[in-house]
């Protein structure tokens, strides 16, 4: 992470395909866990256009760090808990979010294992997954799990 260390984004993506997958979402989420949040910058946008608590976890605390500096400077701050926490090991009980939000970060642990894992933290286990591809295909789609309205 050394080299790309001096940007925000660390993935392939852009502030409107989260607006574009948000809209995709039939529903108001309270709850939004978002994964893999690297320094914030989904965190941001989907914290100015929803209402919800949101819950953002990364490994990097300092990228946590950079994420609470950004979200603080944007008046956000009051919505928006960082965890330090591996993303397979999720200290969070079982249906606690509407939303599960992650942006280039789900690969990571590959994205079946990574939907089976997070599953259960949605509040309704009847749910449907979504999917938004930006140009970039897979390594760069972006994706949010919802509950089943
Ligand atoms: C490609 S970056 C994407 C970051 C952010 N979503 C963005 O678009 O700027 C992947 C993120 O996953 C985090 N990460 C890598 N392995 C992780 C793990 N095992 N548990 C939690 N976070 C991890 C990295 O620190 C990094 O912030």
């Amino acid at each position: 992470m050394r080299v790309f260390s001096e940007l925000d984004r660390w993935g392939p993506g852009s502030e409107q395909d989260t607006l574009k997958a948000l809209s995709m979402v039939p529903f108001e989420p309270q709850f939004i866990l978002e994964i893999g949040c690297g320094k914030g910058v989904a965190t941001t946008v989907l914290a100015t256009h929803t209402s919800a608590h949101i819950v953002a976890v990364d490994n990097d605390e300092p990228a946590l760090a950079r994420l609470r500096e950004r979200t603080r400077e944007a008046g956000l701050s009051d919505r928006i808990e960082t965890a330090c926490h591996s993303m397979q090991e999720l200290p969070f009980n079982a249906a606690s979010f509407d939303v599960i939000w992650s942006e280039g970060s789900a690969y990571i642990i590959c994205v079946a294992e990574a939907f089976e894992a997070w599953r259960p933290l949605l509040k309704d286990i009847e749910h449907e997954l979504g999917i938004y591809r930006n140009h970039l295909g897979e390594f760069g789609y972006q994706m949010f799990v919802l509950q089943k309205s």
